[in-house]
């Protein structure tokens, strides 16, 4: 699916969007320059979910949980944001260490990580988004399962 988003709200709205549809266990990779809107989708994504104020990058903690509000049909308990753009070697090392392989894809938890394409292992189910800079306010969003 593609969308083509005129402002920030516009990309907000969309993460909005897929966050109020995830259940529990989803890996979302987000890809996208600096300055694309990954964080600014994340914000919205968890704003989808419940979680009331406002994420912030973890770009220097490297990984941020939420406790998620209870939800019919959901199973997730906790989103957990991952920036891995600090990261540059022994980056699956490192997710090892924070945990990541061991929480992803486990019914209670959402990932959605930043810079996801430095790592070498990967879950099965991903879902992709990708975020293309066209112009100063102009982004087109892909997002694939
Ligand atoms: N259509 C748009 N979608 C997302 N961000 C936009 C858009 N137009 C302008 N921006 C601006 O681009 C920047 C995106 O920043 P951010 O979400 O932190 O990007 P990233 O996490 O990819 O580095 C913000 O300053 C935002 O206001
Ligand atoms: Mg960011």
């Amino acid at each position: 699916m593609e969308i083509i988003t005129k402002n920030a709200q516009e990309t907000h709205d969309a993460g909005f969007t897929v966050g109020s549809s995830l259940k529990g266990s989803e890996v979302i990779f987000l890809k996208g320059e600096l300055g694309a809107g990954k964080t600014t989708f994340v914000q919205g994504l968890s704003e989808g979910l419940g979680i009331e104020h406002t994420i912030t990058s973890p770009t220097f903690i490297l990984m941020r949980s939420y406790s998620l509000p209870e939800k019919k049909d959901r199973t997730a308990k906790t989103l957990y944001h991952v920036d891995l753009y600090r990261l540059e070697h022994d980056v699956d090392r490192e997710a090892q260490n924070l945990g990541i392989f061991d929480l992803w894809t486990k019914p209670e938890s959402v990932f959605v990580i930043e810079w996801a394409d430095r790592l070498n292992t990967l879950p099965s189910g991903i879902l992709e988004v990708s975020l293309e800079v066209i112009d100063i306010d102009t982004r087109k969003i892909t997002i694939t399962p």
